[in-house]
């Protein structure tokens, strides 16, 4: 049977999820795809992490970049980060490979060029897992979507910062406890700022608004404001008026400028998006056939991600390698975004 070769650089929580979940489910994926996704390397600064996985020693390498002179189909990058990961991505695709990643911080920086490059170089950059965790919603917007013009797109999809809101409405457990748990739990960034600040959210709307807006979005084109300053006496007015109070990433066409923002809302209780609680994110997704659309799932941690990184190396080993729309290379006239000074 014809062998499909991934190397993962990085084993920390999502990497150590892919690891796991490809070596539980290798003969489910096989049965499926009528192919075997093997594990060619596996590199993280932690070797003895690695072993601990059943990765055999001639597989790991303490160095992504060593692990690179490696032969594979498809490099998974999954340390994070806008440095070492973007030297590590540019690497494989000048060797041909096709990438997986999840760093949608690199993505929401330098999209623009990295995608440049894989399409110059004729290979894939597939990215489901930096939006929404578990949930497929590149995949709905992409492809599911394609006919339509979208509208708006109104989203939770940082799962540390409604993680934090539920447990201090739900339980008035504080900020910093509630933010201590979702870091245990493996749903925080490594720097959780970005997490509680709101550039997270900032860096998944901007991906999201590239795939439905026809242009680039970049985080500095995104209005950010976080959680930090929301107290549990907020909370609880919002509750007496009948309102939960969510942090929102919303993009959508005004007065023919795109506005991309994430801020604290005030969602009605009745709105379905008010009972999106915990690590749970959802995405609504408005387009001009199909009316609204609902992707709700679990927005971080190491299986619902894992599940999102193979799904894409399933992809590639299937030979969809379809990862961003072609207007975004036209020099079309694209639509202006406002800017976030202005709002
Ligand atoms: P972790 O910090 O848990 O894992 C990163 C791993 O990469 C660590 O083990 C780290 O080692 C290792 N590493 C760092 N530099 C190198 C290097 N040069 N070569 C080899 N290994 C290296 O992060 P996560 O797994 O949580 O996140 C990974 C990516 O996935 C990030 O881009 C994140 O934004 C994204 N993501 C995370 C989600 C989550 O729920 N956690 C969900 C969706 C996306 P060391 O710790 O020693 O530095
Ligand atoms: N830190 C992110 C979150 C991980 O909490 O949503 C998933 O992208």
């Amino acid at each position: 049977m014809e062998s499909f070769k991934v190397g993962i650089v990085g084993c920390g929580t999502v990497g150590g999820g892919v690891v796991k979940l490809l070596l539980e489910n290798a003969k489910v994926i096989e049965r499926r795809i009528g192919k075997k996704v093997e594990i060619a390397f596996v590199a993280d600064k932690e070797i003895e992490k690695v072993k601990r996985l059943g990765i055999p020693e001639e597989k790991i390498f303490d160095d992504g970049f060593k692990a690179l002179s490696k032969e594979c189909d498809v490099v998974v990058e999954l340390i994070g980060g806008t440095t070492i990961a973007k030297e590590i991505i540019l690497k494989a695709i000048e060797k041909g490979r096709h990438v997986v990643t999840a760093n949608k911080a690199l993505l929401a920086e330098s999209g623009e060029e990295l995608f440049k490059k894989a399409r110059e170089r004729g290979v894939s950059l597939k990215f489901e897992a930096s939006v929404g965790g578990g949930i497929p919603v590149i995949k709905a917007l992409r492809e599911g979507l394609s006919g339509n013009r979208i509208k708006r797109i109104y989203g939770i999809i940082n799962g540390t910062a409604n993680y934090i809101l539920t447990e201090m409405t739900e339980k008035g457990v504080d900020f910093e406890t509630a933010l201590k748990k979702a870091q245990e739990l493996g749903y925080a960034e490594a720097d959780p700022t970005l997490d509680v600040e709101g550039f997270d959210a900032a860096h998944k709307i901007a991906i999201l608004s590239t795939l439905s807006f026809g242009r680039w979005v970049r985080t500095e084109n995104v209005f950010v404001r976080g959680i930090r300053e929301i107290t549990p006496l907020d909370i609880e007015l919002a509750a007496e008026f009948g309102y939960r109070v969510k942090l929102l990433a919303i993009s959508k066409v005004v007065d023919g400028k795109l506005e991309v923002r994430v801020h604290p809302t005030m969602i009605p209780e009745e709105h379905i998006l008010s009972s999106v609680n915990g690590v749970f994110n959802a995405c609504l997704i408005e387009g001009d056939f199909v009316g609204e659309t609902l992707y709700y799932g679990m927005g971080a941690g190491e299986r619902p991600t894992a599940s999102a990184v193979v799904a894409d190396i399933v992809d590639i080993a299937m030979g969809n390698t379809y990862d961003v729309p072609e207007e975004l290379f036209s020099d079309d006239e694209k639509l202006e975004i406002k800017a976030p000074d202005d709002f």
